[in-house]
């Protein structure tokens, strides 16, 4: 059975203008994605995977950016027609996202447990305590699976390891109850233990939260530890689309089998029934 769709992405067009040159980044682009799955969109660097994203949250900078036509429903309503105020109460609340480089998401001047505190008395619905949201901020870093939460929250970003700030990303993104969860490369930049840990973590909050994810990334072995379902992009446009099992086992498109081509045979034996 199919679950419900979450985002219904409708012939999307996006393109960038700069001094008069107009680059387009999607012509027409179509794509759903399910309640409760974690989608992967894969693609070569250029490919459009964070400018889909960036879509999604309304991230585009403005003017360059242009949405030539389509739509972005969510929630039974199309993004590309709410006002500014109106996606703020969607954007880092029922949508939020997580990047690469945790460090230049962080505010480097204050410390963990400040940041947290601030983020999460603005989501509260009545006023929260400094107290109480600190509570809640240590909570949260407990849930991505951090052991030190006394001496963290005291800690600078700087002062902590690449896979350190990244769960302290999740855990802000997570303290909104997100429905839906934009992850764009988020363990590109560590190593392939941490990565590990992190890929963990996602699935077990996934499966906790009951969130959806959209998970971008350009390693096939990330899409294969994660993936329910797979998005395949290239210049812009959507060559595949497929369950994980089917993509690994019978991949249709040549450019995804070029993709395939270079992973470890790990992957096709573990895909076979
Ligand atoms: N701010 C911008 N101004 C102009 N062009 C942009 C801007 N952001 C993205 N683009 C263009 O949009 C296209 C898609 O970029 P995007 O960042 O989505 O690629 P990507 O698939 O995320 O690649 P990567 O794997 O390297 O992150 C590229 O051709 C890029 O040059
Ligand atoms: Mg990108």
């Amino acid at each position: 059975m199919t679950q419900p769709t979450l985002v219904e992405i409708r012939q999307l067009g996006v393109r960038f203008t700069k001094r008069d040159r107009h680059t387009t980044v999607f012509e027409s682009l179509s794509l759903d994605i399910r309640e409760g799955e974690i989608l992967c969109l894969v693609g070569e660097s250029g490919s459009g995977k964070s400018v889909a994203a960036k879509s999604i949250m309304q991230l585009l900078p403005q003017p360059a950016a242009e949405y030539t036509q389509g739509q972005i429903r969510f929630g039974g309503r199309d993004l590309l027609t709410l006002s500014e105020k109106e996606m703020e109460a969607i954007r880092g609340k029922r949508i939020a996202m997580i990047f690469q480089d945790a460090l230049s998401a962080l505010n480097p001047v204050y410390t963990i447990g400040t940041q947290m505190i601030d983020l999460i008395r603005l989501h509260a619905p009545s006023r929260t305590g400094r107290k109480q949201a600190l509570a809640q901020a240590k909570d949260l870093l407990k849930q991505v699976e951090i052991r030190n939460v006394d001496e963290v929250v005291k800690q600078y970003p700087f002062q902590l390891s690449g896979g350190m700030r990244q769960r302290v990303m999740i855990a802000m993104a997570l303290s909104s109850r997100p429905e839906l969860l934009l992850a764009d490369e988020p363990t590109t930049a560590l190593d392939v233990t941490v990565q590990a840990q992190i890929l963990r973590l996602i699935l077990k909050l996934k499966r906790e939260y009951g969130m959806t994810v959209l998970f971008i990334t350009h390693d096939l072995g990330v899409v294969h530890e994660v993936a329910d379902r797979v998005i395949v992009m290239r210049s812009g446009e959507l060559v595949e689309e497929s369950d994980k099992a089917e993509l690994f086992r019978n991949p249709k498109h040549p450019y995804t089998r070029q993709l395939l081509g270079s992973m470890p045979r790990i992957y096709f034996e573990e895909a076979r029934p």
